[in-house]
């Protein structure tokens, strides 16, 4: 019955969890950086990184103490070793190993995206075999999960992620960072017809966003103001929501799995949860909204079933170890 303390600090979110057996949250605490990187409209990873150093002893310890258990009852400390900012990054990993150091506990490294997947299985019962549509700021993939483990892509982006669509789109709308979630709200009040917009057009289980990204630009260009925020904001998401759902299920046919799951920022959007859960032929599970962006429960829960234990001398890793 282990318990571990998870330290997430990847990019621009301070945090730390306490998670038992992989699936149940003793604790859970989060610090955004969002207000700070708002005014420079995206992540400043030097900003970033010295934000995470003033913060990240605060936020273990009041998850630690959240969780009712001391540091000496944790079974392990488990920290984000990657991909995300290496300045960042390096903040998490230090202090998950002063901790394992000093209570004398397991050291846990964790893959970001492996997180992302594991928020799944917090407070739930799925299990693997699956399909995963990942979806976030910086990876869009259908990987398909024999176990917990090891997972096989089946398809990436060729160019932009998903998440990364949203953002440069609501920069170029004029909305604020980041913002995924703002034009999800607008679009739920928009014409999805309004605009015609095209899905990338790309072979297989593949993606590419960044012809959609240069049509709304396009589009945007040629209209009258004000714009119609909330029919460019529908018109978009249709777009992604349609080219991710479709090739999801493509997947799942191609391998005949029995569950589709959703990982990842974007999988907080309101459209695709809904058109996914609508149009698959298998059940759809998604992780609860606060564990869909960056959080440390998910880092706990895969230290669980897909962490890696490892020494002292760990280091970490910006790109994704494939
Ligand atoms: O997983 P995440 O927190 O960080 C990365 O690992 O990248 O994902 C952040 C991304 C951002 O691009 C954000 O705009 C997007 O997730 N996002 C959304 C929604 N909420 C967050 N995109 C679409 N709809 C949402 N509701
Ligand atoms: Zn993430």
């Amino acid at each position: 019955m282990p318990t571990y303390l998870g330290i997430e600090t990847s990019c621009d979110e301070t945090a730390a969890a306490v998670v038992k057996d992989g699936r149940e949250v003793l604790s859970n605490c989060l610090l955004s950086q969002i207000d700070i990187h708002k005014q420079f409209g995206g992540v400043v990873p030097e900003v970033a990184a010295r934000a995470h150093l003033e913060t990240v002893n605060q936020v273990i310890l009041e998850a630690v103490t959240e969780s009712g258990l001391s540091f000496q009852e944790l079974d392990g400390i488990a920290f984000t070793q990657g991909p995300g900012l290496v300045g960042t990054l390096l903040t998490g990993m230090l202090a998950a190993k002063s901790l394992a150091w000093v209570y004398d506990l397991k050291l846990i490294a964790v893959d970001h995206l492996m997180a992302h997947v594991a928020a799944n299985y917090i407070d739930s019962e799925i299990e693997p075999p699956f399909i995963c549509l990942l979806v976030s700021g910086g990876h869009t993939q259908i990987v398909y999960f024999r176990d917990y483990q090891n997972g096989e892509i089946l398809g990436s982006t060729l160019d932009d992620a998903a998440g990364e669509a949203y953002d440069k789109v609501a920069r170029l709308l004029g909305l604020s960072y980041p913002g995924g979630a703002v034009i999800d709200r607008l679009a739920q009040e928009g014409n999805k017809a309004a605009f015609k917009f095209p899905e990338g057009v790309v072979s297989g289980l593949n993606f590419s966003f960044s012809g959609l990204k240069t049509a709304v630009l396009r589009t945007v260009e040629k209209l009258p103001k004000p714009l119609p925020m909330n029919d460019l904001a529908a018109s978009f998401q249709d777009a992604v929501c349609r080219v991710l759902v479709r090739k999801t299920i493509l997947a799942q046919q191609q391998t005949g799995a029995k569950l589709i799951v959703l990982a990842g920022g974007v999988a907080a959007n309101k459209t695709l949860r809904q058109t996914l859960q609508e149009q698959s032929p298998v059940p759809v599970h998604f992780p609860k909204m606060g564990f869909c962006t960056d959080n440390a429960a998910m880092v706990a829960a895969a230290a669980y079933f897909c962490g890696k234990p490892v020494d002292l001398d760990a280091s970490v890793y910006s790109r994704q170890v494939v």
